[in-house]
């Protein structure tokens, strides 16, 4: 599986301990292991004696080109590694496969194996991801040891419903590689956002002409599902209002699913309201066909033509009802004068931010060549980066932003 650069970011450069115990679900730590390596990770594995009776540990050391670790009375173990220094050098301890087993001698604080004696003694992040039958899952002894583990902050990566070894159908599955994945960039990402709530549009809207056709543009949406994924990971709340329907939702991100410009007005204007940040990345359209049709127009030979009236301004209308504090930053997708008009726009729509990017090479494309205009009149021209470094950019500014000390806020404090 090729890992999500959004995520691979998080990754990159990080130290994980894996611990693989002894499930039917075992060989799936083997492509785990292999995802996270190439997303730049380094990755210590540490099996239970029952973990190697279902993968030998040998897949896992020519995946992560290290050592693995099983034994804990292993001499050369010992002066090696110590029975405990793994975890406490790591940045992040991942048990995946977890069994019922080992996730109540973690509950219990057991030390009977390298694992479980590496868990008790780290100090970084614990991540559980079990896999077992529905009845293991489902016994009260389980369902209470991982209500303890959660009690303690161990984050718990919950089992998917589907088809199980026993052949039966239940809930029970290890969770998906890219569930796994994403949860662990979310703790390795900076929580600077918590918090907050981000609210996030995407897409080109989509102006109905009859039942099957539309007018819209050429924007795929990819800037807005970059900016939701990478502020959820920084620990916001996030809405993502959009009118895309081929990209998969972000994990933890509140998508709220819209067509036209004025279904995209009006969400906007509902979210906001308890909102610290807007950023408008979706391609609005700016004009809709003045009529519906209600059936679907039949093919003729006549020229059609099609009368366009104006959508109401969505960032005008967030100039008439801005809750005080809130930042927003819109874009300006230009095919000339683009400083100009964007600088026009930032001042006409009151914004803190204007992102001004060149179309039609930025629509579709991974990477984008943007500038920055600001309030106060700088001009900042990035280098051409991705989505993702761009977004992480923004939200860099957005976090600097909402700590500044607000005006109103300061007056009032000195008063
Ligand atoms: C073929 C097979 C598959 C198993 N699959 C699971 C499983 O998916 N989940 C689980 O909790 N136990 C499973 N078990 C039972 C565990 O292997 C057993 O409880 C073992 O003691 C776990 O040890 P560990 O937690 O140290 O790895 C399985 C056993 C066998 C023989």
């Amino acid at each position: 599986m090729r890992v999500a650069e959004a995520i691979a970011m998080r990754l990159s450069g990080a130290h994980i301990v894996l611990g693989v115990t002894g499930s039917i679900a075992t060989y799936k730590a083997v492509g785990l292991a292999s995802a996270l390596v190439q997303a730049g990770a380094t990755v210590d594995v540490i099996m239970t004696e029952a973990a190697t009776r279902m993968v030998q540990p040998l897949s896992f050391q020519a995946i992560t080109h290290r050592p693995v670790h099983v034994d804990m009375f292993a001499p050369w173990a010992e002066t090696e590694i110590g029975h405990v220094t793994l975890g406490q050098q790591a940045d992040l301890l991942l048990v995946a496969p977890a069994t019922a087993n080992t996730i109540a001698k973690l509950a219990l604080g057991l030390a009977d194996n390298l694992l479980t004696t590496t868990a008790l003694a780290a100090r970084c992040p614990l991540v559980v991801a079990p896999a077992m039958e529905t009845a293991m899952w489902h016994h009260q002894a389980t369902q209470g040891h991982v209500a303890t583990l959660m009690r303690r902050g161990v984050t718990i990566i919950e089992p998917e419903a589907g088809h199980l070894a026993s052949g039966a159908r239940g809930v029970g599955r290890l969770a998906d590689e890219g569930r796994i994945l994403a949860t662990l960039a979310r703790l390795l990402a900076p929580q600077d956002l918590a918090g907050r709530h981000i609210v996030v549009t995407a897409g080109g809207t989509r102006e109905a002409i009859d039942p099957v056709r539309f007018v819209s543009n050429a924007s795929s949406g990819r800037m807005g599902y970059a900016l939701a994924e990478a502020a959820v990971q920084r620990g916001a709340r996030v809405t993502l209002i959009s009118s895309v329907t081929g990209l998969p939702t972000p994990l933890g991100v509140d998508l709220v699913p819209v067509e036209s410009a004025r279904e995209m007005h009006d969400a906007v204007l509902q979210a906001i309201r308890a909102a610290d940040a807007l950023l408008m990345a979706a391609a609005v359209a700016d004009y809709r066909p003045a009529d519906v049709a209600s059936q679907k127009r039949k093919k003729g030979n006549e020229a059609w033509t099609l009368r366009l009236v104006p959508n109401p301004d969505i960032l005008e209308a967030v100039k008439g009802e801005k809750p005080s504090g809130l930042m927003v930053i819109g874009w300006a997708a230009e095919t000339h004068d683009i400083i100009e008009n964007a600088r026009s726009k930032l001042e006409r729509k009151d914004l803190d931010i204007i992102v001004a990017n060149p179309v039609p090479q930025t629509f579709g494309s991974d990477r984008v060549q943007a500038t920055l205009l600001f309030r106060d009149g700088t001009i900042v021209p990035l280098e051409p980066l991705s989505k993702v470094a761009l977004a992480n950019r923004l939200l860099d500014l957005v976090v600097e932003h909402l700590r500044r000390p607000r005006r109103g806020a300061e007056n009032q404090s000195q008063t």
